[in-house]
Protein backbone atom coordinates (compact mmCIF):
# COMPACT_ATOMS: atom_id res chain seq x y z
CA UNK A 1 0.00 0.00 0.00
CA UNK A 2 1.66 3.52 -0.91
CA UNK A 3 -0.20 5.68 1.78
CA UNK A 4 0.06 4.17 5.34
CA UNK A 5 -3.67 4.75 6.72
CA UNK A 6 -2.92 4.11 10.02
CA UNK A 7 -0.56 6.89 10.55
CA UNK A 8 -0.93 8.84 13.79
CA UNK A 9 -0.20 11.88 11.93
CA UNK A 10 -2.78 11.41 9.32
CA UNK A 11 -4.73 14.48 7.79
CA UNK A 12 -8.04 14.58 5.83
CA UNK A 13 -8.88 17.69 3.43
CA UNK A 14 -12.36 18.11 3.16
CA UNK A 15 -13.32 20.63 0.27
CA UNK A 16 -16.67 21.93 0.66
CA UNK A 17 -17.99 22.18 4.05
CA UNK A 18 -22.16 22.48 3.20
CA UNK A 19 -24.42 19.59 4.98
CA UNK A 20 -22.49 16.64 4.13
CA UNK A 21 -18.84 18.02 4.73
CA UNK A 22 -19.26 19.27 7.62
CA UNK A 23 -20.43 16.04 9.42
CA UNK A 24 -17.60 14.55 6.95
CA UNK A 25 -15.09 17.24 9.13
CA UNK A 26 -17.03 16.30 12.29
CA UNK A 27 -16.31 12.35 12.32
CA UNK A 28 -12.66 12.54 10.86
CA UNK A 29 -11.97 14.97 13.89
CA UNK A 30 -13.27 12.86 16.36
CA UNK A 31 -11.62 9.61 15.05
CA UNK A 32 -8.43 11.75 15.70
CA UNK A 33 -7.35 12.80 12.32
CA UNK A 34 -6.76 16.62 11.45
CA UNK A 35 -8.56 17.71 9.29
CA UNK A 36 -8.20 20.74 7.18
CA UNK A 37 -11.40 21.99 5.22
CA UNK A 38 -12.40 24.74 2.39
CA UNK A 39 -15.31 26.17 1.33
CA UNK A 40 -15.39 28.87 -2.08
CA UNK A 41 -18.16 30.71 -0.55
CA UNK A 42 -16.32 32.99 2.23
CA UNK A 43 -17.32 32.11 6.10
CA UNK A 44 -18.89 28.95 4.82
CA UNK A 45 -16.20 27.08 6.58
CA UNK A 46 -15.80 28.90 9.75
CA UNK A 47 -19.87 27.99 10.40
CA UNK A 48 -19.03 24.83 9.81
CA UNK A 49 -16.78 24.85 12.43
CA UNK A 50 -19.15 26.42 14.67
CA UNK A 51 -21.96 23.38 14.14
CA UNK A 52 -19.36 21.02 14.87
CA UNK A 53 -18.37 22.60 17.88
CA UNK A 54 -21.99 22.81 18.91
CA UNK A 55 -23.37 19.58 17.73
CA UNK A 56 -20.45 17.90 20.18
CA UNK A 57 -21.19 20.10 22.92
CA UNK A 58 -24.73 18.65 22.59
CA UNK A 59 -22.80 14.95 22.87
CA UNK A 60 -21.25 16.65 25.75
CA UNK A 61 -24.36 17.41 27.75
CA UNK A 62 -25.96 14.10 27.16
CA UNK A 63 -22.87 12.35 28.58
CA UNK A 64 -21.90 10.53 25.01
CA UNK A 65 -18.48 12.95 25.08
CA UNK A 66 -15.86 13.98 27.85
CA UNK A 67 -15.78 17.65 27.61
CA UNK A 68 -11.70 17.51 26.90
CA UNK A 69 -12.32 15.06 23.71
CA UNK A 70 -15.15 17.62 22.48
CA UNK A 71 -12.34 20.74 22.60
CA UNK A 72 -9.79 17.92 21.23
CA UNK A 73 -11.43 17.49 18.07
CA UNK A 74 -12.51 20.96 16.98
CA UNK A 75 -8.77 22.01 17.74
CA UNK A 76 -8.31 19.04 15.24
CA UNK A 77 -9.61 21.34 12.57
CA UNK A 78 -8.07 23.83 10.29
CA UNK A 79 -9.56 25.89 7.94
CA UNK A 80 -8.01 26.73 4.97
CA UNK A 81 -7.42 29.72 2.55
CA UNK A 82 -7.57 27.86 -0.33
CA UNK A 83 -7.04 24.67 -2.06
CA UNK A 84 -3.54 24.55 -2.48
CA UNK A 85 -3.16 24.98 1.36
CA UNK A 86 -5.42 21.45 1.75
CA UNK A 87 -3.68 19.88 -1.40
CA UNK A 88 -0.40 20.64 0.32
CA UNK A 89 -1.50 19.21 3.64
CA UNK A 90 -3.59 16.17 3.09
CA UNK A 91 -3.14 12.54 2.91
CA UNK A 92 -6.69 12.14 2.07
CA UNK A 93 -8.98 14.84 0.01
CA UNK A 94 -12.44 13.97 0.19
CA UNK A 95 -14.56 16.33 -1.75
CA UNK A 96 -18.36 16.97 -0.71
CA UNK A 97 -19.08 19.88 -3.44
CA UNK A 98 -22.17 20.81 -5.59
CA UNK A 99 -22.95 17.72 -7.40
CA UNK A 100 -21.92 18.51 -10.94
CA UNK A 101 -19.98 16.68 -13.27
CA UNK A 102 -18.43 19.36 -14.94
CA UNK A 103 -17.35 21.63 -11.38
CA UNK A 104 -16.30 18.23 -10.15
CA UNK A 105 -14.21 17.38 -12.58
CA UNK A 106 -12.25 20.86 -12.51
CA UNK A 107 -12.13 20.37 -8.94
CA UNK A 108 -10.46 16.70 -9.30
CA UNK A 109 -7.80 18.16 -12.28
CA UNK A 110 -6.90 20.72 -9.72
CA UNK A 111 -5.95 18.89 -7.43
CA UNK A 112 -4.73 15.77 -9.40
CA UNK A 113 -1.66 18.48 -10.32
CA UNK A 114 -1.50 19.91 -6.61
CA UNK A 115 -1.15 16.92 -4.21
CA UNK A 116 1.84 14.83 -3.71
CA UNK A 117 1.69 11.35 -5.46
CA UNK A 118 0.17 9.04 -3.04
CA UNK A 119 -2.59 11.79 -1.69
CA UNK A 120 -6.09 9.73 -1.92
CA UNK A 121 -8.99 11.87 -3.72
CA UNK A 122 -11.87 11.14 -2.72
CA UNK A 123 -15.76 11.81 -3.88
CA UNK A 124 -18.95 11.95 -1.94
CA UNK A 125 -21.25 11.79 -5.02
CA UNK A 126 -24.64 10.33 -4.58
CA UNK A 127 -25.24 10.26 -8.36
CA UNK A 128 -22.20 10.43 -10.61
CA UNK A 129 -19.91 7.96 -11.80
CA UNK A 130 -16.27 7.93 -10.26
CA UNK A 131 -14.79 7.07 -13.37
CA UNK A 132 -15.85 10.01 -14.49
CA UNK A 133 -14.88 12.71 -12.58
CA UNK A 134 -11.91 10.78 -12.45
CA UNK A 135 -11.44 10.98 -16.34
CA UNK A 136 -9.82 14.18 -16.13
CA UNK A 137 -7.06 13.24 -14.06
CA UNK A 138 -3.74 12.13 -14.66
CA UNK A 139 -3.62 9.65 -12.18
CA UNK A 140 -7.50 8.21 -11.91
CA UNK A 141 -5.68 5.13 -9.88
CA UNK A 142 -6.31 7.43 -6.49
CA UNK A 143 -9.48 8.74 -7.24
CA UNK A 144 -12.71 6.60 -5.98
CA UNK A 145 -15.62 7.76 -3.97
CA UNK A 146 -16.37 7.47 -0.65
CA UNK A 147 -20.14 8.30 -0.25
CA UNK A 148 -21.21 8.97 3.27
CA UNK A 149 -25.15 9.53 4.48
CA UNK A 150 -27.27 12.69 5.83
CA UNK A 151 -26.77 13.04 8.85
CA UNK A 152 -23.40 12.24 8.88
CA UNK A 153 -22.56 11.81 12.74
CA UNK A 154 -25.43 9.41 12.95
CA UNK A 155 -25.45 7.58 9.63
CA UNK A 156 -22.75 4.70 10.05
CA UNK A 157 -22.45 3.36 6.46
CA UNK A 158 -19.79 4.60 4.38
CA UNK A 159 -20.02 3.17 0.30
CA UNK A 160 -16.44 2.73 -0.67
CA UNK A 161 -16.51 3.31 -4.52
CA UNK A 162 -13.34 2.11 -6.94
CA UNK A 163 -13.67 3.58 -10.13
CA UNK A 164 -12.59 1.57 -13.41
CA UNK A 165 -9.22 2.65 -12.96
CA UNK A 166 -8.68 2.87 -9.59
CA UNK A 167 -5.71 0.81 -7.09
CA UNK A 168 -6.49 -1.85 -4.96
CA UNK A 169 -4.27 -0.21 -2.12
CA UNK A 170 -7.15 3.13 -2.15
CA UNK A 171 -9.80 1.18 -1.82
CA UNK A 172 -8.28 -0.81 1.09
CA UNK A 173 -6.85 3.16 2.52
CA UNK A 174 -9.81 4.16 2.63
CA UNK A 175 -12.23 1.49 4.32
CA UNK A 176 -9.51 1.96 6.95
CA UNK A 177 -10.26 5.67 6.91
CA UNK A 178 -13.46 4.69 7.60
CA UNK A 179 -13.10 3.08 9.94
CA UNK A 180 -11.23 5.10 11.91
CA UNK A 181 -13.76 7.71 11.65
CA UNK A 182 -16.13 5.02 13.76
CA UNK A 183 -18.07 4.61 10.46
CA UNK A 184 -18.84 1.21 8.89
CA UNK A 185 -17.21 0.85 5.18
CA UNK A 186 -18.76 -1.24 2.33
CA UNK A 187 -17.19 -1.65 -1.04
CA UNK A 188 -19.10 -1.54 -3.72
CA UNK A 189 -18.59 -1.27 -7.70
CA UNK A 190 -19.14 2.08 -9.54
CA UNK A 191 -23.09 1.44 -10.11
CA UNK A 192 -25.84 3.38 -10.11
CA UNK A 193 -26.86 4.17 -6.83
CA UNK A 194 -23.83 1.93 -5.65
CA UNK A 195 -26.07 -0.46 -3.34
CA UNK A 196 -27.98 1.63 -1.22
CA UNK A 197 -29.63 4.06 -4.03
CA UNK A 198 -29.96 0.94 -5.91
CA UNK A 199 -31.48 -1.17 -3.29
CA UNK A 200 -34.41 1.60 -2.50
CA UNK A 201 -35.11 1.54 -6.05
CA UNK A 202 -38.10 -1.67 -4.87
CA UNK A 203 -39.45 0.28 -1.74
CA UNK A 204 -41.80 4.09 -2.65
CA UNK A 205 -41.80 2.59 -6.35
CA UNK A 206 -43.65 -0.57 -5.81
CA UNK A 207 -45.82 1.18 -2.99
CA UNK A 208 -46.94 3.56 -5.48
CA UNK A 209 -48.20 0.87 -7.89
CA UNK A 210 -50.04 -0.69 -5.21
CA UNK A 211 -51.82 2.74 -4.32
CA UNK A 212 -51.86 3.41 -8.26
CA UNK A 213 -53.93 0.23 -8.92
CA UNK A 214 -56.07 0.88 -6.14
CA UNK A 215 -55.29 -1.95 -4.07
CA UNK A 216 -54.27 0.08 -0.99
CA UNK A 217 -54.44 4.07 0.59
CA UNK A 218 -51.09 5.10 1.21
CA UNK A 219 -52.26 5.32 4.78
CA UNK A 220 -52.82 1.41 5.05
CA UNK A 221 -49.60 0.66 3.19
CA UNK A 222 -47.89 2.67 5.37
CA UNK A 223 -48.98 0.73 8.49
CA UNK A 224 -48.76 -2.62 7.04
CA UNK A 225 -45.32 -1.90 6.25
CA UNK A 226 -44.24 -0.46 9.86
CA UNK A 227 -46.65 -2.47 12.02
CA UNK A 228 -46.16 -5.85 10.53
CA UNK A 229 -43.55 -5.76 8.47
CA UNK A 230 -41.05 -3.43 10.79
CA UNK A 231 -39.95 -1.00 8.64
CA UNK A 232 -39.27 2.15 10.29
CA UNK A 233 -40.67 4.22 8.08
CA UNK A 234 -43.58 3.80 5.68
CA UNK A 235 -43.07 4.69 2.51
CA UNK A 236 -45.38 7.04 1.86
CA UNK A 237 -44.25 8.74 4.85
CA UNK A 238 -40.70 8.56 4.16
CA UNK A 239 -42.13 10.31 0.70
CA UNK A 240 -43.25 12.86 2.43
CA UNK A 241 -39.84 13.63 4.38
CA UNK A 242 -37.86 13.39 1.48
CA UNK A 243 -40.03 15.51 -0.77
CA UNK A 244 -41.72 14.23 -3.97
CA UNK A 245 -39.31 16.58 -5.81
CA UNK A 246 -35.94 15.09 -4.73
CA UNK A 247 -36.91 11.47 -4.90
CA UNK A 248 -38.80 11.64 -7.95
CA UNK A 249 -35.42 13.15 -9.32
CA UNK A 250 -33.70 10.05 -7.90
CA UNK A 251 -35.41 7.55 -8.94
CA UNK A 252 -35.54 9.05 -12.86
CA UNK A 253 -32.16 9.44 -12.77
CA UNK A 254 -31.01 5.61 -11.85
CA UNK A 255 -34.06 4.42 -13.64
CA UNK A 256 -32.21 6.31 -17.27
CA UNK A 257 -28.78 5.44 -15.86
CA UNK A 258 -30.29 1.60 -16.06
CA UNK A 259 -31.40 2.61 -19.58
CA UNK A 260 -34.90 2.33 -18.32
CA UNK A 261 -34.80 -1.27 -16.72
CA UNK A 262 -38.37 -2.19 -15.47
CA UNK A 263 -37.46 -3.46 -12.14
CA UNK A 264 -36.63 0.49 -11.24
CA UNK A 265 -39.32 2.04 -13.30
CA UNK A 266 -40.75 5.19 -11.07
CA UNK A 267 -44.42 5.16 -11.50
CA UNK A 268 -46.58 8.45 -12.84
CA UNK A 269 -48.49 9.31 -10.02
CA UNK A 270 -45.47 10.31 -8.25
CA UNK A 271 -44.43 12.88 -11.34
CA UNK A 272 -47.88 13.85 -10.88
CA UNK A 273 -47.72 15.12 -7.35
CA UNK A 274 -44.69 16.95 -8.19
CA UNK A 275 -46.08 18.94 -10.89
CA UNK A 276 -48.60 19.96 -8.39
CA UNK A 277 -45.79 20.81 -5.87
CA UNK A 278 -47.44 18.27 -3.36
CA UNK A 279 -43.96 17.54 -2.18
CA UNK A 280 -44.79 16.75 1.25
CA UNK A 281 -43.49 18.62 4.51
CA UNK A 282 -41.76 21.01 3.26
CA UNK A 283 -45.01 22.70 1.38
CA UNK A 284 -47.62 21.10 3.81
CA UNK A 285 -48.97 19.09 1.50
CA UNK A 286 -47.95 15.58 0.51
CA UNK A 287 -49.65 12.10 0.97
CA UNK A 288 -50.59 13.21 4.44
CA UNK A 289 -51.78 16.75 5.71
CA UNK A 290 -49.86 18.70 7.51
CA UNK A 291 -50.67 22.08 9.77
CA UNK A 292 -48.24 24.07 11.41
CA UNK A 293 -45.52 21.07 10.69
CA UNK A 294 -46.79 18.66 12.00
CA UNK A 295 -48.67 15.95 10.49
CA UNK A 296 -52.31 15.54 10.61
CA UNK A 297 -52.82 12.29 11.45
CA UNK A 298 -55.62 10.35 8.81
CA UNK A 299 -58.56 8.93 11.05
CA UNK A 300 -58.33 5.23 11.13
CA UNK A 301 -61.27 3.19 9.57
CA UNK A 302 -64.33 2.47 12.60
CA UNK A 303 -64.25 -0.71 13.64
CA UNK A 304 -67.56 -2.61 12.37
CA UNK A 305 -69.90 -4.19 14.89
CA UNK A 306 -70.67 -6.90 12.39
CA UNK A 307 -69.12 -10.49 13.11
CA UNK A 308 -69.71 -13.63 11.02
CA UNK A 309 -71.76 -16.42 12.71
CA UNK A 310 -68.98 -18.82 11.62
CA UNK A 311 -65.54 -18.91 9.94
CA UNK A 312 -63.85 -21.68 7.32
CA UNK A 313 -60.22 -22.07 6.54
CA UNK A 314 -59.46 -23.41 3.52
CA UNK A 315 -56.75 -25.84 4.15
CA UNK A 316 -54.38 -25.37 0.88
CA UNK A 317 -51.83 -23.73 2.39
CA UNK A 318 -51.78 -26.29 5.64
CA UNK A 319 -49.00 -23.99 7.56
CA UNK A 320 -50.85 -20.87 6.58
CA UNK A 321 -54.14 -22.31 7.24
CA UNK A 322 -52.46 -23.10 10.70
CA UNK A 323 -51.91 -19.76 11.69
CA UNK A 324 -54.74 -18.37 10.66
CA UNK A 325 -56.72 -20.92 12.79
CA UNK A 326 -54.65 -20.18 15.60
CA UNK A 327 -55.19 -16.28 15.76
CA UNK A 328 -59.55 -17.24 15.12
CA UNK A 329 -59.24 -19.27 18.19
CA UNK A 330 -57.88 -16.76 20.06
CA UNK A 331 -60.15 -14.35 18.48
CA UNK A 332 -62.85 -16.43 19.91
CA UNK A 333 -64.51 -17.29 16.35
CA UNK A 334 -66.80 -20.64 15.59
CA UNK A 335 -64.43 -22.01 13.12
CA UNK A 336 -65.81 -25.37 11.50
CA UNK A 337 -63.93 -27.64 10.79
CA UNK A 338 -65.60 -29.92 7.86
CA UNK A 339 -64.32 -30.29 4.29
CA UNK A 340 -66.35 -27.55 2.89
CA UNK A 341 -67.92 -24.69 4.35
CA UNK A 342 -70.97 -23.94 5.12
CA UNK A 343 -73.63 -22.32 3.46
CA UNK A 344 -73.55 -19.08 5.19
CA UNK A 345 -69.76 -19.55 6.66
CA UNK A 346 -67.43 -16.56 6.01
CA UNK A 347 -64.61 -18.42 4.06
CA UNK A 348 -60.70 -17.77 4.59
CA UNK A 349 -58.01 -18.57 2.50
CA UNK A 350 -53.97 -17.82 3.28
CA UNK A 351 -52.04 -17.49 -0.29
CA UNK A 352 -48.19 -17.21 -0.03
CA UNK A 353 -47.59 -18.09 -3.27
CA UNK A 354 -48.69 -14.21 -4.79
CA UNK A 355 -51.95 -15.79 -5.82
CA UNK A 356 -54.91 -13.52 -6.14
CA UNK A 357 -57.75 -13.62 -3.77
CA UNK A 358 -59.70 -14.04 -7.21
CA UNK A 359 -57.35 -16.98 -8.83
CA UNK A 360 -58.00 -18.98 -5.38
CA UNK A 361 -61.61 -18.66 -5.53
CA UNK A 362 -62.50 -19.16 -8.84
CA UNK A 363 -61.08 -22.73 -8.40
CA UNK A 364 -64.03 -23.61 -5.58
CA UNK A 365 -65.06 -20.82 -3.35
CA UNK A 366 -67.83 -17.87 -3.41
CA UNK A 367 -66.68 -14.83 -4.09
CA UNK A 368 -68.77 -13.26 -2.40
CA UNK A 369 -68.28 -14.55 1.21
CA UNK A 370 -64.21 -15.38 0.53
CA UNK A 371 -61.46 -12.82 2.01
CA UNK A 372 -58.09 -13.64 1.99
CA UNK A 373 -55.48 -12.98 4.89
CA UNK A 374 -52.20 -12.44 4.64
CA UNK A 375 -49.47 -14.51 7.20
CA UNK A 376 -46.47 -14.24 5.88
CA UNK A 377 -46.11 -11.34 8.44
CA UNK A 378 -46.07 -10.21 12.13
CA UNK A 379 -50.40 -10.20 12.38
CA UNK A 380 -50.60 -9.07 15.98
CA UNK A 381 -50.48 -5.70 15.45
CA UNK A 382 -51.82 -4.87 12.51
CA UNK A 383 -53.76 -7.67 9.56
CA UNK A 384 -54.34 -7.71 6.24
CA UNK A 385 -57.65 -8.66 4.76
CA UNK A 386 -57.75 -9.24 0.88
CA UNK A 387 -61.39 -9.16 -0.88
CA UNK A 388 -61.58 -10.30 -4.64
CA UNK A 389 -64.42 -8.47 -6.11
CA UNK A 390 -67.93 -9.49 -6.20
CA UNK A 391 -67.37 -9.63 -2.11
CA UNK A 392 -70.66 -9.40 -0.69
CA UNK A 393 -70.30 -5.90 1.59
CA UNK A 394 -71.77 -7.41 4.48
CA UNK A 395 -69.48 -10.22 4.48
CA UNK A 396 -66.39 -7.96 4.21
CA UNK A 397 -67.60 -5.53 7.18
CA UNK A 398 -67.72 -8.95 9.57
CA UNK A 399 -64.23 -10.36 8.44
CA UNK A 400 -63.09 -6.67 9.21
CA UNK A 401 -64.85 -6.80 12.36
CA UNK A 402 -63.38 -9.78 13.33
CA UNK A 403 -59.82 -9.58 12.47
CA UNK A 404 -60.24 -6.23 14.71
CA UNK A 405 -62.16 -7.35 17.44
CA UNK A 406 -58.87 -7.44 20.00
CA UNK A 407 -57.83 -4.22 18.89
CA UNK A 408 -55.35 -5.23 15.95
CA UNK A 409 -55.00 -2.62 13.27
CA UNK A 410 -56.47 -4.20 10.24
CA UNK A 411 -56.25 -2.75 6.25
CA UNK A 412 -58.63 -4.40 3.79
CA UNK A 413 -57.39 -3.98 0.79
CA UNK A 414 -58.37 -4.97 -3.01
CA UNK A 415 -57.18 -8.07 -4.66
CA UNK A 416 -53.20 -8.07 -5.57
CA UNK A 417 -51.09 -11.23 -6.30
CA UNK A 418 -48.76 -10.76 -2.93
CA UNK A 419 -51.20 -8.65 -1.00
CA UNK A 420 -48.98 -5.00 0.33
CA UNK A 421 -46.32 -6.50 1.86
CA UNK A 422 -45.06 -9.46 0.35
CA UNK A 423 -44.97 -8.12 -2.85
CA UNK A 424 -42.79 -5.29 -1.59
CA UNK A 425 -40.45 -7.02 0.27
CA UNK A 426 -40.07 -9.97 -2.59
CA UNK A 427 -39.11 -7.01 -4.87
CA UNK A 428 -36.64 -5.83 -2.20
CA UNK A 429 -35.14 -9.08 -2.18
CA UNK A 430 -35.11 -9.52 -5.96
CA UNK A 431 -33.16 -6.03 -6.57
CA UNK A 432 -30.83 -7.20 -3.38
CA UNK A 433 -30.42 -10.63 -5.48
CA UNK A 434 -30.00 -8.23 -8.77
CA UNK A 435 -26.76 -6.70 -7.05
CA UNK A 436 -25.45 -9.72 -5.93
CA UNK A 437 -25.72 -10.80 -9.37
CA UNK A 438 -24.03 -8.68 -10.74
CA UNK A 439 -21.15 -8.32 -8.32
CA UNK A 440 -21.44 -4.88 -7.76
CA UNK A 441 -20.90 -5.77 -3.91
CA UNK A 442 -20.65 -8.84 -1.59
CA UNK A 443 -23.94 -9.99 -0.09
CA UNK A 444 -22.90 -9.00 3.46
CA UNK A 445 -22.51 -5.46 2.26
CA UNK A 446 -25.38 -5.33 0.19
CA UNK A 447 -27.22 -6.19 3.68
CA UNK A 448 -25.06 -4.31 5.64
CA UNK A 449 -26.13 -1.13 3.15
CA UNK A 450 -30.12 -1.66 3.66
CA UNK A 451 -29.84 -1.63 7.27
CA UNK A 452 -27.41 0.68 7.98
CA UNK A 453 -28.30 2.68 5.37
CA UNK A 454 -31.84 2.34 4.89
CA UNK A 455 -32.78 1.59 8.10
CA UNK A 456 -34.66 -2.03 7.29
CA UNK A 457 -34.87 -4.45 9.69
CA UNK A 458 -33.37 -6.98 7.68
CA UNK A 459 -30.67 -7.11 4.43
CA UNK A 460 -32.54 -8.29 1.56
CA UNK A 461 -30.54 -11.46 1.18
CA UNK A 462 -31.29 -12.40 4.71
CA UNK A 463 -34.90 -11.38 4.53
CA UNK A 464 -34.72 -13.71 1.25
CA UNK A 465 -33.62 -16.67 4.00
CA UNK A 466 -36.03 -15.76 6.43
CA UNK A 467 -38.49 -15.89 4.60
CA UNK A 468 -37.65 -18.68 2.13
CA UNK A 469 -36.08 -17.89 -1.61
CA UNK A 470 -38.55 -20.21 -3.05
CA UNK A 471 -41.71 -17.94 -0.73
CA UNK A 472 -39.97 -14.64 -2.91
CA UNK A 473 -39.21 -16.41 -5.83
CA UNK A 474 -43.02 -18.18 -6.31
CA UNK A 475 -44.55 -14.41 -5.15
CA UNK A 476 -42.33 -12.69 -8.20
CA UNK A 477 -43.31 -15.55 -10.84
CA UNK A 478 -46.38 -14.66 -9.74
CA UNK A 479 -46.46 -10.96 -10.21
CA UNK A 480 -44.55 -11.55 -13.82
CA UNK A 481 -46.97 -13.75 -15.00
CA UNK A 482 -50.33 -11.98 -13.85
CA UNK A 483 -48.70 -8.55 -14.96
CA UNK A 484 -46.75 -9.96 -18.11
CA UNK A 485 -43.95 -7.00 -17.11
CA UNK A 486 -40.65 -7.99 -17.21
CA UNK A 487 -40.49 -5.55 -13.83
CA UNK A 488 -41.00 -8.94 -11.75
CA UNK A 489 -38.74 -11.36 -13.88
CA UNK A 490 -36.63 -13.09 -11.08
CA UNK A 491 -32.89 -12.24 -10.70
CA UNK A 492 -30.94 -15.00 -11.75
CA UNK A 493 -29.16 -15.12 -8.17
CA UNK A 494 -32.48 -15.58 -6.47
CA UNK A 495 -33.77 -18.76 -9.11
CA UNK A 496 -30.49 -20.27 -8.93
CA UNK A 497 -30.44 -20.54 -5.14
CA UNK A 498 -34.53 -21.41 -4.24
CA UNK A 499 -33.63 -24.44 -6.73
CA UNK A 500 -30.93 -25.41 -5.12
CA UNK A 501 -31.94 -24.66 -1.76
CA UNK A 502 -29.24 -22.91 -1.00
CA UNK A 503 -28.87 -19.46 1.45
CA UNK A 504 -28.93 -16.68 -0.94
CA UNK A 505 -25.19 -15.47 0.25
CA UNK A 506 -24.00 -18.31 -1.33
CA UNK A 507 -21.09 -17.38 -4.28
CA UNK A 508 -21.45 -18.24 -7.88
CA UNK A 509 -19.43 -20.60 -8.61
CA UNK A 510 -16.73 -19.37 -9.79
CA UNK A 511 -17.12 -16.58 -7.26
P1 LIG B 1 -24.39 21.66 0.37
O1 LIG B 1 -25.00 22.55 -0.64
O2 LIG B 1 -24.94 21.64 1.76
O3 LIG B 1 -22.84 22.00 0.48
C1 LIG B 1 -21.98 22.14 -0.62
C2 LIG B 1 -20.88 23.10 -0.23
O4 LIG B 1 -19.88 23.08 -1.23
C3 LIG B 1 -21.37 24.55 -0.10
O5 LIG B 1 -20.97 25.06 1.14
C4 LIG B 1 -20.69 25.26 -1.28
O6 LIG B 1 -20.34 26.59 -0.96
C5 LIG B 1 -19.45 24.41 -1.49
N1 LIG B 1 -18.92 24.44 -2.83
C6 LIG B 1 -19.60 24.30 -4.01
N2 LIG B 1 -18.76 24.31 -5.04
C7 LIG B 1 -17.50 24.42 -4.53
C8 LIG B 1 -16.19 24.45 -5.09
N3 LIG B 1 -16.02 24.36 -6.40
N4 LIG B 1 -15.15 24.54 -4.24
C9 LIG B 1 -15.33 24.63 -2.91
N5 LIG B 1 -16.53 24.62 -2.32
C10 LIG B 1 -17.60 24.49 -3.10
O7 LIG B 1 -24.40 20.20 -0.28
P2 LIG B 1 -24.35 18.79 0.46
O8 LIG B 1 -25.72 18.33 0.72
O9 LIG B 1 -23.38 18.86 1.58
O10 LIG B 1 -23.78 17.86 -0.72
C11 LIG B 1 -22.43 17.87 -1.07
C12 LIG B 1 -22.13 16.62 -1.88
O11 LIG B 1 -22.46 15.47 -1.11
C13 LIG B 1 -22.88 16.48 -3.20
O12 LIG B 1 -22.04 15.85 -4.12
C14 LIG B 1 -24.05 15.59 -2.82
O13 LIG B 1 -24.57 14.88 -3.92
C15 LIG B 1 -23.36 14.65 -1.85
N6 LIG B 1 -24.26 13.97 -0.91
C16 LIG B 1 -25.29 14.66 -0.33
C17 LIG B 1 -26.11 14.00 0.57
C18 LIG B 1 -27.24 14.72 1.23
O14 LIG B 1 -28.14 14.06 1.76
N7 LIG B 1 -27.25 16.05 1.25
C19 LIG B 1 -25.92 12.57 0.92
C20 LIG B 1 -24.73 11.99 0.32
C21 LIG B 1 -23.98 12.67 -0.59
Amino acid sequence: MALDPNREDFVIGVIGTGAMGRGIMQVAAQGGMRVVAYDEKAGAAESAVQEIRRALKGLVEKGRLENDEADAAVARITIAEGIPQVAAAADVIIEAIIERLDVKQNLFETLDDLTKEDCILASNTSSLPITAIAARCRRPERVAGMHFFNPVPLMKLVEVVPGLKTSPWVTEALTVIARRMTRVPVVCKDSPGFIVNHIGRAYVPEAARIVAEGIAEPADVDRIMTEAVGMRMGPFTLLDLIGADVSVSVMESLWNQFYCEPMYAPHPILKARVSGGLYGRKTGAGWYAYEDGKRVEPPRPELPTARPSSVWVSPRHPGESAKAIALLQRLGATIEDGDRPSPNALCIVTPTSGDCASEIVQQELDPKRTVALDTSFNFEKHRTVMVPPGIDPAVRDAAHGLFGSDGAGVSVINDSPGFVAPRIVAHIINIGCQIAQQKIASPADIDLGAKLGLSYPFGPLEWGDQLGASWALEILEELESFYNEPRYRPSPWLKRRAWLNLPLATPDGRG
